[in-house]
């Protein structure tokens, strides 16, 4: 069963489309440079033009803020960086009374250094109680001064740091998948799923609609930490079977007593970040007791090449459809490079994102806006290097620049920085000139930018759902398939299916001009002209159409 329509929403969740605000970046309403909830509500205007039908937040709650919220050292308070729990609370009020909805990101697989249980662990001493609630070993070695195991951290060197005894002397270690500060926890101890279950009412007692799960493939830990085989190529994204840090068995046990806690409020949904390859082992995370729904990544890194692009839609179809659930759609998210940058930069990369936007919101199931895509952002590798903020660039030695390009604050208006986003130009990532053009001001009555063209095609998408608007307000998506599209046949480097309404999308990833298929033009990425002997139209190069065919 997926999840029940929530109450103040316009359509059921497999329909929707949700907009990712990253809190720091999206809008800063106190002038520290830094984003916050102020900034978000005295926003909504710009989610309500653009016809989103909700906001995944990012990590708000307490936290020192060493992986931007990843850290959290309460999680059920909001860090004064962001405002303040009421803030929140008025946040869920605005965009309900907008009929949107509010997912919050929730981070089980760790704690800050800063939460109150850590510093119980160190404190306590080896062999103490507190210290169960993390992994604490004894290092290898004649003094223990090698890392129990080899895991890597996600963010580069060794997933484990050594504590300071309270006698003064170097002490056991402690597994960390991603930064020093940010402590595995773990999931045996029957601490660590009250206290879940604890934020989780919390923040749903507060009226959040539901949550994204951080590294939900990640809660559980192999029985005794085993050593990853020398020839395991590690990742996040599992590529190779053997990488025994993600994906165990005991995980699915975390995602149903998640499932137990929504269930009493119906209406809520949880959304699950579910790096794994696999199409089996990552339906299994939506089974009807677990999550509803899951982000599958494909098309985050799938080239510009129609091959790429059709098999990453594939997967993503047959993955939801082997659950019983529907597929989520992206093309960027905080993590990865903005989907401008990835197609080419300049020109061409412009023209592919708008045209992988119109694939993307031509699917069928829930597709996802990461803030700044609206606008045609670039990720931004110009950021000094003394400015950079992600741990990835220190725990690399500086081989690797980590996230920071793709979270540049949004460009609002004017020709300088801040353009709009602050009052003050010392903004917590500097924001580059020449970002004037793509400010919302500019591109608001341009009917040829790129905000133009999401604000189209999500008022057109969002009338193919228009019955499911009507429809009973507790049915899911209504009778129409959710899982599968039809694929017609296509010039080489081109692809073109059609939804079960009827709309066909067809795109050009060739570098030559493909005639236009036939039916009636609804909408384009970019200009369709004219060419040939005939005249005929045609789909040029880097080009995305949605057409409307008897069927
Ligand atoms: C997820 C988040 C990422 C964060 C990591 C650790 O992958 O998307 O931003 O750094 O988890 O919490």
């Amino acid at each position: 069963m997926t999840a029940q329509r929530p109450p103040h929403a316009q359509r059921p969740w497999e329909d929707m489309v949700l907009y990712q605000v990253y809190p720091r970046s999206f809008s800063d309403s106190d002038g520290d440079g830094t984003g916050d909830l102020q900034g978000v509500i005295d926003r909504i205007g710009h989610l309500e033009l653009l016809g989103v039908d909700g906001v995944w937040l990012g990590p708000v709650m307490r936290s020192p803020g060493a992986d931007h919220g990843y850290d959290v050292s309460d999680p059920r308070d909001v860090d004064p960086l962001f405002g303040d729990v009421d803030a929140l609370r008025r946040l869920v009020a605005e965009l309900h009374h907008a009929r949107m909805v509010l997912l919050m990101d929730l981070v089980p697989n760790h704690t800050s250094v800063e939460h109150p249980w850590f510093a119980a662990a160190v404190a306590a001493g080896p062999g103490s109680p507190e210290r169960e609630r993390y992994f604490f070993r004894d290092g290898r070695g004649p003094d223990g001064a090698e890392p129990p195991n080899n895991w890597p951290s996600v963010f580069g060197g060794p997933a484990w740091t050594r504590v300071t005894e309270p006698d003064g002397r170097p002490g056991q270690w402690y597994l960390h998948l991603f930064a020093p500060e940010q402590p595995d926890l773990d999931w045996n101890h029957p601490d660590v799923g009250a206290d879940l279950e604890r934020t989780l009412r919390f923040w749903l007692d507060l009226g959040v609609d539901g949550f994204r799960i951080d590294v939900a493939h990640g809660l559980a830990k192999p029985e005794g930490l085993p050593d990853l085989d020398d020839d395991v190529v590690p990742a996040q994204l599992i590529v190779d079977e053997r990488d025994v840090r993600w994906d165990r068995p005991d995980v699915h046990e975390v995602h149903r007593r998640i499932r137990r806690v929504l269930d009493d409020h119906p209406g809520t949904a949880a959304f699950g970040e579910v790096w794994v390859g696999d199409v089996d082992r990552f339906s299994a995370y939506l089974r009807p007791d677990e999550l509803h729904f899951a982000f599958h990544f494909a098309l985050t890194s799938a080239p510009f090449e129609a091959g790429a692009v059709r098999e990453a839609i594939e997967s993503s179809l047959e993955a939801a459809r082997a659950a019983g659930s529907v597929p989520t759609w992206a093309l960027s998210n905080h993590d990865v490079v903005r989907e401008v940058t990835r197609y080419g930069n300049g020109v061409p990369g412009r023209a592919r994102a708008r045209a992988m936007a119109l694939v993307t919101l031509a699917l069928p199931g829930i597709a996802f806006v990461y803030n700044g895509a609206e606008l045609g952002l670039p990720s931004d590798y110009s950021i000094p290097h003394d400015r950079l903020t992600d741990p990835t660039w220190d725990r690399t030695g500086h081989a690797e620049m980590g996230r920071d390009h793709c979270r540049v604050p949004l460009p609002w208006e004017g020709d300088e920085p801040p353009y709009g986003f602050s009052t003050t130009a010392d903004t917590w990532l500097p924001m580059p000139e020449g970002w004037g053009r793509f400010t919302v001001e500019s591109q608001l009555e341009d009917p040829g930018s790129t905000l133009s063209l999401y604000r189209a095609a999500i008022e057109i998408r969002q009338s193919w759902t228009a019955g499911a608007v009507a429809g009973d307000a507790g049915a899911g998506a209504g009778a129409a398939d959710q899982t599968s599209v039809a694929w017609y046949g296509a010039p080489s480097d081109c692809l073109a299916f059609r939804r079960a309404d009827g709309v066909v999308c067809a795109l050009n990833a060739s570098d030559r001009s493909v005639p236009l298929p036939a039916g009636e033009v609804l909408l384009a990425s970019g200009p369709l002209p004219t060419a040939g002997p005939d005249g005929d139209a045609v789909l040029p190069p880097d080009t995305a159409v949605w057409l409307r065919v008897d069927v």
